[in-house]
């Protein structure tokens, strides 16, 4: 399923939760400000501060995110990231850190394409595939 404009609207506003693995597979979980959908199947994301996080992508670059307003958008995406520390990506991340309140300097930028959307609406329909 693609983003549709009302997604993307979360997303662009709110804070994120973002799961990865290890490749013996340890869940972690952070929550993550810097996020932003570039397309209706892709998120940038500022990695200012990973510590787990990014040792867990590089080892498997696989990542789930759900918004923090996950009543208003209740969806669990899954996809497959790329980690740049120079490029295009790269740039934008370093220009949201030059422009946050207090400064930041990201130590890369991962983009995250969307393969899968699964709904985690409470009900019968809970954690089914979106297609
Ligand atoms: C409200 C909030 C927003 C955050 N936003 C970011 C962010 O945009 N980028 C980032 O790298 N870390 C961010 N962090 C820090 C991460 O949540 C986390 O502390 C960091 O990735 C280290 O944890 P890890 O070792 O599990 O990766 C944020 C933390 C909080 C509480």
């Amino acid at each position: 399923m693609k983003l549709s404009s009302d997604v993307l609207d979360v997303l662009r506003d709110d804070l994120v939760f973002v799961a990865t693995s290890s490749s013996v597979g340890v869940p972690n979980v952070v929550p993550i400000g810097f996020a932003r959908p570039l397309d209706d199947e892709t998120i940038l994301i500022a990695d200012n501060f990973m510590d787990k996080t990014r040792k867990n992508l590089e080892e498997n670059p696989k990542m789930a995110l759900i918004p923090k307003e996950a009543a208003k958008c209740p969806y669990q995406f899954k996809g497959t990231v790329q980690i740049f520390t120079s490029g295009k990506y790269f740039d934008e991340v370093t220009e949201w850190g030059e422009n946050a309140m207090t400064k930041l300097k990201p130590k890369a930028a991962i983009l995250m394409k969307i393969q899968e959307t699964y709904t985690v609406k409470p009900g019968p329909e809970a954690g089914k595939k979106l297609e």
